[in-house]
């Protein structure tokens, strides 16, 4: 990043409250209560950069908690480069217990962000993130505003561990429901063997969401390279958390900008590498949101286009063996940017936040374990992105082919003459609740060839959006030893899952989208070579099932239960949009004068 103009104090964004003789009264309202708790003068005068730190670690959200005393060495690294740091908390987002989803907070936290970072007197941030939606959410935020944002990853736990086994995050709860449904181990024994996972601080050890969103932040050149995957309670961890202060007061002063960094082709790069690490399915959404409030266009075609031919390389799960320790010994994400650089799949030239660009940032950052960090030419699964699919039941709808089992590809992807394509006999789903209740009702004549499907499910639907799309087969099912079915539907999946649903679909059945018009007995086609879904239902029938739903006032679902769910219903986009608020995309950039 050449040629950057040094900002000298009197530019500095914080002046304008702090130090502003043409407002004497409201510059003195605002200073004298910050130094009623021991801030001088002229820490606040003397034209040092203010830095906030957006404090997304509490008790109510477990996976950030440790930011809490990290940002004791945050604060560290701004004041030994000349700033004065300023924490503040952001809205909580704790993503296995907020209800009814965590993802009805990403938006609420970004709102909430962009006002304390437009509003206050801050020249830079530092975007503490972990749990799933935190990321995001601050992303976002950061785009919208526009003042130098770093991001600090809080890092994964340590490994989990059953004896010599290793148990990561999420992707062991959905082996032991498995378990548990067919009568293998009790209750008991199966809240103990799911905490197994849970070793240490940090967030989920799994190449689930939190780990894939701090990884894409990293790549997007959002935080200091090589800190994403730093284990929550190594002490690089603590180091990085100093770097990363400091870096925020440099850039400031080089005006180093999120818009700056943020651009089409770093967003190719996120979906190179989100492939190459086997990242979650959440991960489209929220980069695609990003890159809407960064003014960039992206869509889930790019996804498929960029990313379906890239091979899995990050031998983490849910999709291979290790977590997020052996992924940071084997070299992080510096040894995977590397071998995608050497296969010519990213934009080597692409600014960072250290005023480097991302092939200066991984110079020789080869693997240090190739058992761990693939080599590009000997990968783990040859193309491990996703195909975006469309048809009479959605426009847009993602599967994350990698994790096909064996199984599953011989039960529905066996034909000879098409290889690629697959039908089945839908049984229909409303909900969650709906899902739970019904399952096991033998009078659904549930086969090994059906295929379940799930709607009222999407942002609208079940406010947020549920990652609910996975669903398990009936016990009876289990016990016959068929472990999964085909699943599709409007909701999302829990990045530690391992399924290969069809998921995302937009617009969801609750904004009129085909998915409300499927009943129980429809067959479906796929056909993942030509990237359709289809309702193999007469279109007489079809445009029946529409009237019929129009006349019944369109698809039905729960009232709103707080202020937030109503109004987050009446603006949310599609998840092939990002799920952004409708106007808040018009807004970038808001913090220049
Ligand atoms: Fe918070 Fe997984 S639940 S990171
Ligand atoms: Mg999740």
């Amino acid at each position: 990043m050449q040629n950057r103009r040094r900002v000298s104090p009197e530019d500095l964004r914080s002046r304008w409250w702090l130090n502003n003789p043409d407002h004497p009264g409201t510059t003195a309202l605002c200073i004298e209560r910050f130094l009623n708790y021991g801030i001088t003068l002229e820490e606040l005068t003397s034209g040092r950069p203010i830095i906030g730190i957006a404090q997304s670690g509490s008790d109510l959200t477990p996976c950030n908690r440790h930011h809490l005393d990290l940002v004791k060495r945050v604060k560290d690294g701004i004041r030994a480069r000349g700033g004065v740091p300023f924490e503040f908390p952001i809205h909580p987002i704790y993503e296995n217990a907020r209800r009814p989803t965590a993802a009805l907070d990403r938006n609420l936290a970004y709102l909430g962000l962009v006002e304390i970072l437009h509003g206050y007197p801050l020249d830079g941030v530092v975007l503490t993130t972990g749990c799933d939606k935190t990321t995001p959410a601050c992303l976002m935020a950061a785009a919208t505003v526009n003042i130098s944002a770093i991001v600090l990853s809080g890092g994964p736990m340590l490994n989990g561990w059953r004896g010599a086994e290793r148990v990561g995050s999420g992707t062991i709860i959905w082996e032991l429901r498995k378990r548990l449904a067919a009568g293998d181990i009790d209750y008991p024994t199966f809240l103990s063997r799911a905490a197994d996972s849970a070793p240490s601080i940090g967030h989920c050890n799994t190449m689930g969401t939190a780990s894939t969103m701090n990884s894409l932040a990293e790549v997007l050149g959002m935080s200091l390279p090589g800190s994403a995957m730093i284990p929550a309670p190594y002490k690089e961890r603590a180091m990085v958390a100093y770097q990363t202060g400091q870096r925020c007061v440099d850039m400031v002063w080089e005006d180093i900008r999120p818009l700056d960094i943020l651009t089409r082709p770093a967003f190719e790069n996120a979906i190179v590498m989100c492939s190459a690490l086997g990242g979650s399915s959440n991960a489209p959404i929220h980069i695609n949101a990003v890159a809407r409030h960064a003014g960039v266009e992206l869509d889930n075609d790019d996804w498929q286009s960029l990313g379906h031919d890239i091979p899995l390389l990050a031998n983490v799960m849910p999709a291979g063996a290790y977590l997020g320790e052996e992924f940071h010994r084997a070299g992080g994400i510096p040894a995977v940017v590397h071998e995608l650089l050497g296969a010519g799949k990213l934009h080597g030239d692409v600014p960072t936040v250290n005023g480097r660009s991302l092939a200066e940032n991984t110079q020789g950052c080869q693997t240090r374990d190739d058992d761990v960090i693939l080599r590009y030419d000997r990968p783990l699964v040859h193309q491990a992105g996703f195909i975006n699919l469309r048809g009479n039941l959605f426009e847009s709808a993602l599967m994350k082919t990698s994790v096909i089992s064996t199984d599953f590809r011989e039960r529905f992807l066996s034909n000879p003459e098409d290889p690629d394509a697959f039908e089945g006999t839908v049984v229909v789903f409303d909900g969650s609740e709906d899902y739970h209740a019904r399952i096991d009702d033998p009078a659904l004549n549930i086969t090994p060839s059906t295929i379940l499907v799930m709607r009222g499910a999407g942002p609208v639907g079940h406010p947020g959006g549920a990652e609910v799309v996975n669903m398990q087969p009936p016990e009876a099912l289990i016990r016959q030893g068929i472990e999964a079915l085909p699943c599709l539907g409007d909701g999302r999946q829990s990045g530690t899952s391992g399924s290969p649903s069809i998921l995302n679909a937009s617009p969801e059945a609750a904004v009129g989208g085909g998915l409300g018009l499927l009943e129980t007995g429809d067959r479906i086609r796929i056909d993942l070579r030509r990237g359709e879904a289809k309702a193999l239902v007469a279109d007489e029938e079809w445009a029946r099932r529409q009237a019929a739903q129009a006349e019944r006032g369109g698809y039905i679902y729960p009232a709103h239960q707080t202020p937030w769910q109503e109004i987050q219903r009446r603006l949310v986009e599609p998840l092939d949009k990002g799920m952004t608020l409708a106007p808040a995309t018009r807004y970038r950039d808001v913090a220049r004068r």
